[in-house]
């Protein structure tokens, strides 16, 4: 089984796109042949600053490194070391119907928020099926937000082979459903957009400032509190045994227990848990040399293959 995924270059991971997905991407690996890039092309769509979008792709690099990509099971690349998958995607958009474009909500709720649409927005989901029916993935794990797109992989790569023979291999979404979303500091789900975020890799100072600030109701340190109705019970679940939660609630309970106590365990538990991922990044970050070559390797691994694939699909349609 092939699985594949690719991923935005948009900033500093947080514990949400830890729980919510570079952990599912990290176990996935032992389930069968993965591929995994940098979906650096999608990124141009929101225009970034050249610098930032090359500092942004190494970034997330060494994030998914440390994190436990391993690179003898997964080729790790950029989607822009394979320029062929703009081939494959230029050939997809001739049976593309164009209104089943302007029916993806991720371009609709841009285009509402008064956002004026480039054409690479609006054909974002044409690029990310070529991204996926280039390497004949059986399973794209991804985050509810992407289903969409990934139906429209599905019929697009249905309508290709009904035309032009079989082709593609027609790809499964693998959305897990019960990730839970990791809440903010003030409680709603943690995002970028939102500026609610605690980023995994940060110095110890910064993170504990972070946890500080999560918010909490006001109750004096005597009085008894909820655990059940409180964000820093709710992140301290995510990292502590069940029993370390529990007498975390029996202690909120009882009273004489503030807030600033909770935190502080809570800091405690991230920065533990992250310690061996902090320690390999900041190895890679000190041998990038190493990082830049395995990309290397691994894109001309991933374009060999892109090329079978395009030489077939060129055949097919009459090039
Ligand atoms: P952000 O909302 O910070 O911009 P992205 O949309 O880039 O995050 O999400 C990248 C991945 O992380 C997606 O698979 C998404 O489902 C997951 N993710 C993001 N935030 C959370 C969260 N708070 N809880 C669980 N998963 C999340
Ligand atoms: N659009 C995806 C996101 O924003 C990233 C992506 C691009 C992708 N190409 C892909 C995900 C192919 C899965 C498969 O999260």
């Amino acid at each position: 089984m092939r699985i594949l995924t690719g991923i935005q270059p948009s900033g500093t991971p947080h514990l949400g796109n830890y729980f919510g997905a570079m952990r599912q991407v990290c176990e996935l690996q032992s389930k069968g042949e993965s591929f995994l890039f940098i979906a650096d092309y999608h990124a141009l769509t929101t225009n970034p600053e050249p610098e930032q979008l090359r500092e942004r792709i190494l970034n997330l690099a060494l994030d998914f490194l440390a994190c436990g990509v391993d690179v003898d099971k997964t080729v790790f690349f950029r989607q822009s070391a394979v320029p062929e998958v703009c081939e494959l995607m230029w050939i997809l958009n001739t049976v593309t119907p164009v209104g089943l474009l302007e029916r993806a909500h991720s371009y609709k709720d841009k285009t509402a928020k008064g956002f004026m649409p480039n054409n690479g927005l609006f054909s974002y989901p044409v690029l990310m099926a070529a991204d996926i029916l280039l390497y004949h993935a059986d399973l794209v794990p991804v985050g509810k937000d992407q289903k969409q797109h990934l139906e429209i992989t599905r019929d697009l790569a249905i309508k290709f082979n009904n035309e032009y023979g079989d082709i593609f291999t027609v790809p499964e979404g693998f959305i897990p459903e019960n990730v839970a979303i990791v809440p903010g500091l003030d409680g709603q789900k943690m995002s970028k957009s939102y500026h609610n975020t605690i980023p995994i890799f940060s110095t110890e100072k910064a993170l504990r400032k972070t946890v500080m600030n999560i918010v909490t109701d006001c109750k004096a340190l005597e009085e008894p509190k909820d655990p059940d109705n409180c964000n820093v019970v709710a992140l301290y679940k995510l990292f502590a045994s069940p029993e370390e939660v529990a007498e975390m609630a029996a202690r909120y309970r009882a009273g004489n227990y503030g807030y600033g106590h909770a935190k502080q365990a809570l800091f405690e538990k991230i920065w533990a848990f992250f310690e061996p991922m902090r320690a390999r990044r900041a190895e890679l970050a000190a041998n990038l040399d190493f990082v830049h070559e395995l990309l290397r390797k691994n894109g001309e691994r991933a374009r060999a293959e892109a090329a079978r694939t395009l030489s077939r699909v060129r055949r097919a349609v009459g090039l």
